[in-house]
């Protein structure tokens, strides 16, 4: 099959940045100039698309980025892109600068974005799953949330050398928006006592009667992993709701927060992202277009942004139960 005839390729970050994303950006820059593409970066994501700020990138500019986080092209929200008009102002933006094709970073919301530009314009576009909550159908893993989990199960360790020494009980909160992923892997590697995800429904009273349950008589301290979209509440109210029924229970709460969000990509991120970002360049070579690369058992994969958004990646609900076992 002959190739798409890029000339000038744009590429954004856009959403919560995760760490990888400069990694993916370095893959796709220089994945489009080995095939002789010209490469423009455009900083804060969709607003830099209105703002035409734009800037040229070339091999240099990526150098040494594939180690830290955040992202150099910056991210940001930018509600006005769900206007049509808006989307029309970008293209006309892109065109005007000659680029003829687009590739988008980011979570199911920038998907949404990316798709109406190939649905409404006929756009070229593609996107690579960077986000920490890993909740992107179409890949098993989006880019940053390994790295994310390893923060968090660093930080749970930390918190467990206290409680143990104090007696307390911890809930400690993690982030995921509306997804329990990134709850459910810290449990499983941090030994916790219980695990509060929004997949899984949990009873306050079914949580105090397990706490003080025989089966815990030898234990002296607790950690409660509370993932941010828990249906009970924040790790705060959860608290609370506790506090309440048991008062003899001594509490504290953390919520790890933007430290989620931070830091030096993994290797597996690093290299999820340079997979991804040199398969995205090759799909639009050939001709691919309102598509998404992931990775499904070790094998590039290509789902339509329209699949991608509509459904959602999910946990698997025996690894829940086998951290109630294991936390015995
Ligand atoms: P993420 O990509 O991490 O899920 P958001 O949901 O905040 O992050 O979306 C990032 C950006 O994508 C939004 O600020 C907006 O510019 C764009 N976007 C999100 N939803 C839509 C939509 N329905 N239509 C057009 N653009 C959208
Ligand atoms: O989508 C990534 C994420 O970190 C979610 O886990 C979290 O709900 C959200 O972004 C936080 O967004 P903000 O940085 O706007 O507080």
């Amino acid at each position: 099959m002959e190739e798409r005839k890029i000339k000038r390729l744009a590429l954004l970050t856009s959403g919560g940045d995760s760490p990888g994303m400069n990694a993916a950006i370095r893959a796709v820059v220089r994945s489009a100039i080995y095939k002789g593409i010209e490469v423009v970066g455009v900083r804060r994501g969709y607003r830099g698309l209105l703002e035409k700020q734009f800037m040229g990138m070339q091999s240099h500019s990526v150098s040494k980025i594939i180690s830290t986080g955040g992202t150099m092209l910056k991210s940001s929200r930018c509600p006005e892109f769900k206007e049509k008009a808006a989307r029309a102002e970008a293209v006309e933006n892109m065109r005007e600068a000659g680029i003829d094709a687009l590739v988008v970073i980011g979570g199911d919301g920038s998907f949404r974005g990316a798709n109406l530009l190939h649905e409404e314009f006929g756009f070229p576009v593609v996107g690579i799953p960077g986000t920490i909550d890993n909740d992107i159908y179409g890949t098993d893993f989006t880019i940053g949330f390994d790295t994310a989990v390893n923060t968090a199960v660093e930080a749970i360790d930390k918190i467990r050398d206290t409680a143990d020494s104090h007696n307390l009980v911890f809930f400690v909160e993690v982030m995921g928006r509306d997804a329990g992923f990134i709850g459910l892997y810290t449990a499983i590697s941090t030994g916790a006592e219980a695990t509060l995800i929004p997949e899984v429904h949990t009873d306050v009273d079914d949580l105090c009667n397990y706490l003080v349950s025989e089966r815990r008589k030898n234990k002296t301290s607790g950690i409660i992993i509370v993932a941010e979209g828990e249906d009970l509440g924040s790790a705060e109210e959860v608290a609370k709701k506790v506090k309440a029924k048991l008062p003899d229970y001594e509490t504290r709460v953390t919520t790890l927060g933007h430290i989620q969000r931070g830091g030096s990509p993994t290797c597996s991120d690093r290299v999820l992202a340079s997979i991804l970002g040199n398969r995205a360049v090759e799909a639009l070579l050939d001709g691919q277009s309102g598509i998404m690369v992931g990775q499904i058992n070790g094998e590039i994969v290509y789902t339509p942004f329209a699949e991608a958004c509509a459904k959602h990646n999910q946990i698997n609900k025996l690894w829940y139960e086998i951290a109630h076992i294991l936390a015995l």
